[in-house]
């Protein structure tokens, strides 16, 4: 045996390439999701239960279809249940953060109903509509910091725009969130965005989303242009979020692994409609050829 022929050396590498989209990718990703699951055991399978059993959907999209110049989602239906993490994977430009919007109210769909806590949002007044807002929290892709603001006034902002505490107050819970999303407040606070880390800006991010209380946290590309050991940082503290606070997310991401990590259900979009939606091992165990080739890179 030459060491090109070695287990996993390049000779079995690009078998394995040459293999992809066949029988063996599909039990690959299994055997990778296996390990993914298995990292997080008990509490990850623990959560599941419990989750499955929590029932009523939080929030919900009803056969939504929405369309700029050419149509972008057509008949969209999924819900996240309390205390549930929805994934919505898909390709770029397939409307991932365009769900969110619809979510948080910032477009309304031309077909279709979107419910937040069972209440049809579709056609709230603008008022209204920020109300419900406030029960969201959103950590924006990119992270999206003020950068003219120190780190304790981007999380402060949400506090003074919605909640009529006290000085005091708002420096107690800024701390309080930045210690949940394991920064130093005392060392970070008075900080500016530029001087942070990728993943300290989007811990700061996570720690503005979070700083409300709110009972749903959508999130736009958490780990995007982060490094494996970061990414996976995010993740931990995203499912910390879940578990300690039992919060209902619903997460877009590129990156199939860490939302396999976190998700209880996923959504995986692909021209214009959800050609998926369910557990990672549900996922995992698709025959169908796009769902194979799509999760063939993981
Ligand atoms: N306000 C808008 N006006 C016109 N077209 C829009 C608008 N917002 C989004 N689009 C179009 O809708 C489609 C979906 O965009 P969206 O940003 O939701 O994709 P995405 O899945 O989040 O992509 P990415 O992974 O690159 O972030 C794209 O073709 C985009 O050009
Ligand atoms: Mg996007």
């Amino acid at each position: 045996m030459t060491s090109d022929d070695a287990p996993g050396g390049p000779g079995t590498q690009r078998r394995r390439a040459d293999d992809r989209a066949r029988v063996s990718t599909r039990t690959e990703v299994r055997e990778a999701i296996r390990t993914e699951i298995a990292a997080d055991a008990p509490t990850t399978s623990e959560m599941r239960v419990r989750r499955e059993n929590a029932g009523m959907p939080v929030i919900e999209l009803d056969h939504v279809s929405l369309a700029f110049d050419e149509p972008v989602l057509e008949e969209i239906s999924f819900a996240a249940n309390e205390g549930e993490t929805v994934v919505v994977v898909g390709e770029s430009g397939t409307g991932k953060s365009t769900i969110l919007k619809l979510i948080l109210r910032l477009l309304v769909p031309d077909k279709g109903r979107v419910l937040i806590d069972g209440e049809d949002i579709t056609h709230l007044s603008f008022e209204e509509a920020l109300k419900v807002r406030q029960k969201m929290g959103m950590v924006f892709q990119g992270a999206a910091l003020f950068d003219s603001m120190t780190v304790f006034e981007n999380v402060a902002y949400p506090l003074r725009e919605h909640t009529d505490l006290n000085e005091d107050e708002i420096e107690a819970r800024v701390r309080e969130k930045l210690q949940f999303v394991d920064l130093d407040a005392d060392q970070v606070m008075q900080m500016m965005p530029a001087e942070l880390s990728g993943g300290m800006r989007k811990r700061v991010g996570i720690a503005r989303g979070i700083a409300n209380n709110p009972e749903l946290i959508l999130y736009d590309e958490p780990t995007s242009g982060l490094d494996p050991l970061t990414t996976g940082t995010i993740t931990r503290l995203i499912m910390k979020l879940q578990r300690e606070l039992g919060v209902t997310s619903v997460v877009v991401s590129h990156d199939i692994r860490s939302a396999f990590r976190m998700a209880t259900k996923v959504a995986l979009l692909y021209e214009h409609h959800v050609v998926f939606f369910g557990t990672p091992e549900e996922m995992a165990g698709s025959d169908n050829e796009y769902i194979r080739d799509f999760l063939g890179g993981f």
